[in-house]
């Protein structure tokens, strides 16, 4: 059996043969906006990507010309290209110490230097909370408005009890290949601030796209399933040659497109169970969490109810962990994330200059994902856990 951190992992056959299959109803579209507006309390677009719902936020945040938008310095280069997009600058804010979000006192210091940040955007990195707390507090003093980025974080309590997406001005939602409630595409964005939201039209993504997406489960599902026998990764390399399976950076995106009405239904599905999804993916950190040795997690003193999306360990050579962990069929080469704008593949299409954010910079050097998701089972955690371990005697052995 072999294990991935993403390649479709989310996806079960019946919901492969759902996503190729289905035909939308336009109804969806609207019940999902009722779902979705009734419980972040806001006014919602869908879209098709989660990136195109953080650009929509900041172009409608009527934030002032010239002003700069404060990002996590350990994030995803699609988060830093919508405020691009949107024709705002972004500025890189340093994560706090253990942590993988940057704090008020990280927050202050930015402000100190940019006097014109007038948004933030709060990304719960993995599904750990950030200090929303006294970030809301101080943004409200400061008149910073608050973009809450739930790519990662769907369903989390922060340390005052309050889940996520409910707090800031703009909640974003990502339902993307191997975020929470994935069905391999999909974006919201819910405007929650009391002036009326105008409406949002949005042209279809195109036929290609969406045949791609529908394809994708399938495909990824056909790869999982051959890997053992070593056919996997022959599949897998034609069908990326041949450009028919979709990729989360997806390079050829172009504009700002609509959520297709079946991808409302699978979303729609996949919502009635993100209790379950959450419970599993908090059993499964448990296992890491307390098989593992203590000095390779995150120790974050934030409290509140992370969602695990994956589970971080910073160890000292991580290439070489992920390399032996390939030789049992564990694969979790793709870290979220490598470089302090990840992937790094995208690093140098950034204006991130080295030293901004020197916490963020360490991180991403020693930092790799366990997987969470539903086909992890607490056998397999285990295995994980105990292959982790063996590599780290045999690092110790002369
Ligand atoms: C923190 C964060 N925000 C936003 C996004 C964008 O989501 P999507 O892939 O749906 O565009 C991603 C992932 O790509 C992400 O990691």
């Amino acid at each position: 059996m072999s294990i991935f951190n993403s390649l479709g992992s989310n996806y079960d056959g019946q919901f492969v043969r759902q996503d190729l299959l289905g035909m939308g109803k336009k109804t969806f579209l609207s019940e999902l906006s009722t779902v979705l507006g009734q419980h972040y309390g806001g006014k919602v677009t869908l879209t098709y990507k989660g990136r195109q719902a953080l650009e929509l936020a900041l172009t409608h945040s009527d934030l002032p010309a010239g002003s700069t938008v404060g990002i996590n310095g350990f994030t995803c280069y699609v988060v830093y290209k919508a405020v691009v997009n949107a024709g705002y600058k972004p500025v890189f804010i340093d994560t706090a110490a253990q942590e993988l979000n940057f704090g008020t006192n990280e927050l202050k210091q930015a402000v100190s230097k940019h006097a014109n940040l007038k948004a933030i955007i709060v990304q719960n990195t993995l599904g750990y909370p950030a200090d929303m707390t006294t970030l809301a507090a101080y943004c409200q003093q400061q008149n910073i408005l608050i973009i809450e980025d739930l790519a990662h974080s769907t369903g989390l309590t922060y340390s005052n009890g309050r889940e996520a997406g409910s707090v800031g001005a703009l909640t974003m939602m990502s339902f993307s290949q191997d975020k929470p409630l994935d069905v391999v595409a999909g974006g919201a964005l819910i405007d929650r601030r009391e002036a009326k939201a105008p409406d949002i039209k949005l042209p279809k993504a195109s036929l290609w796209q969406r045949s791609r997406n529908r394809f994708y489960p399938l495909w990824s599902s056909l790869i999982r399933t051959t890997y053992p026998i070593g056919l996997g990764r022959y599949i897998h390399f034609i069908l990326k040659r041949l450009h028919l399976m979709s990729t989360p950076m997806s390079d050829d995106l172009q504009g700002l497109q609509r959520m297709p009405t079946h991808t409302a239904q699978l979303i729609l599905e996949r919502w009635q169970d993100r209790q379950g999804e959450l419970a599993h993916r908090r059993s499964i950190a448990a296992i890491y969490a307390q098989k593992l040795p203590k000095s390779i997690q995150i120790q974050s003193p934030n409290t509140g109810l992370p969602t695990y999306l994956r589970y971080p360990l910073l160890v000292s050579e991580p290439t070489a962990l992920i390399s032996f962990l390939r030789k049992y069929q564990i694969f979790i080469g793709d870290t979220w994330y490598d470089a302090p704008i990840g992937p790094k593949k995208y690093f140098a299409q950034t204006d991130y200059q080295p030293g901004t954010c020197v916490q963020a910079e360490s991180l991403a050097k020693q930092f790799i994902n366990l997987p969470t998701h539903r086909g992890v089972t607490p056998e397999i955690a285990a295995d994980i856990c105990a292959k982790i371990k063996q590599w780290q005697a045999l690092q110790q052995t002369p």
